[in-house]
């Protein structure tokens, strides 16, 4: 059977993509961000995960206004990191775990959970930027893992809520644990913490709420932010913090009491709240 190694949530701010590429990791700047990730470096080398199943927020990339699902899943060979408009990046596609996409696909279906299925998707920074946090690695970059991309609304309203996230993670991870294949997953959530880009509130921060979130997190029961609506979540975290429900679907893919591996905080990465922790079965 199938086991979930550990879950790490982080940032995806797309300036840390041209940090990373230009090799800012000990920039005065940059590096109270990247110093979060050694710890989980070593920590992947010893678990050493063959899949990932990554939520993350598409920003207007793969789907648009026109059509967005609450809820989206990958089941395709290979998920190309498309143009947001800075140009291609030269990033290679991901590949696929088409059979761990389809298991969890008739799981989650089978357990109310009305996903769209996507045989074509292009993925953004949102994907791909802590995936290259994750698996560094020499020379031209290459993911190092399969994937699952699973897709949650945070740009259109109505949004699910941080309760729904969790019963969606809780879901994918009794999934993962009952897929017949002797594989070693990863749960990655990306997104957040607390950030505005735009309006009246752009640059909207809150380290008092983020701290008490990650602080739940730790917890055997990690659903202290359930009980806050989408509205009170963007009240406290600004519109594009509500990110934070990636991190919630992803840590409750662990059930039991976890370790934390590390945590890594840091104001400012542009103009958010950065943060990064990394979860392992206790
Ligand atoms: C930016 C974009 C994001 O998707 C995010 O989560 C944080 C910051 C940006 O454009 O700076
Ligand atoms: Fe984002």
């Amino acid at each position: 059977m199938a086991q979930i190694v550990g879950c790490v949530n982080t940032s995806h701010v797309p300036a840390i993509g041209k940090a990373l590429a230009l090799g800012l990791q000990d920039d005065p700047y940059w590096s109270p961000f990247f110093s979060g990730f050694p710890p989980i470096h070593e920590w992947l080398a010893e678990v050493k995960p063959d899949v990932a199943v990554v939520f993350y927020n598409d920003h207007g990339l793969n789907f648009f206004l026109d059509k967005m699902p609450t809820f989206a899943i990958g089941a395709a060979q290979q998920y190309v990191n498309g143009d947001e408009g800075f140009g291609a990046p030269d990033t290679p596609p991901f590949a696929g775990d088409e059979a761990l996409s389809w298991h969890l696909i008739n799981h989650l279906v089978d357990h109310d959970f009305d996903m769209t299925i996507c045989q074509d998707m292009m993925i953004d920074h949102a994907f791909a930027l802590p995936l290259k946090l994750l698996f560094p690695r020499e020379g031209k970059w290459a993911c190092p893992v399969t994937t699952v991309p699973i897709s949650i609304n945070t740009i259109l309203y109505p949004f699910p809520s941080a309760r729904r996230c969790a019963a969606l993670g809780k879901t994918v991870g009794d999934a993962i644990r009952s897929w017949d294949e002797d594989k070693r997953v990863l749960v990655v959530g990306t997104g957040g913490l607390s950030h505005q880009l735009e309006g009246e509130r752009a640059g909207h921060l809150n380290r008092e709420f983020d701290t008490r979130f990650m602080d739940s997190l730790v917890m055997e029961d990690p659903n202290w932010v359930t009980q806050y609506s989408s509205e009170d979540i963007i009240e406290e975290v600004g519109t594009a913090g509500l990110e934070l429900i990636m991190w919630v679907a992803a840590r409750n893919a662990l059930q039991g009491p976890v370790r934390e591996v590390n945590r890594n905080y840091h104001i400012p990465i542009s103009n958010t709240a950065a943060g990064t922790q990394a979860f392992a079965p206790a």
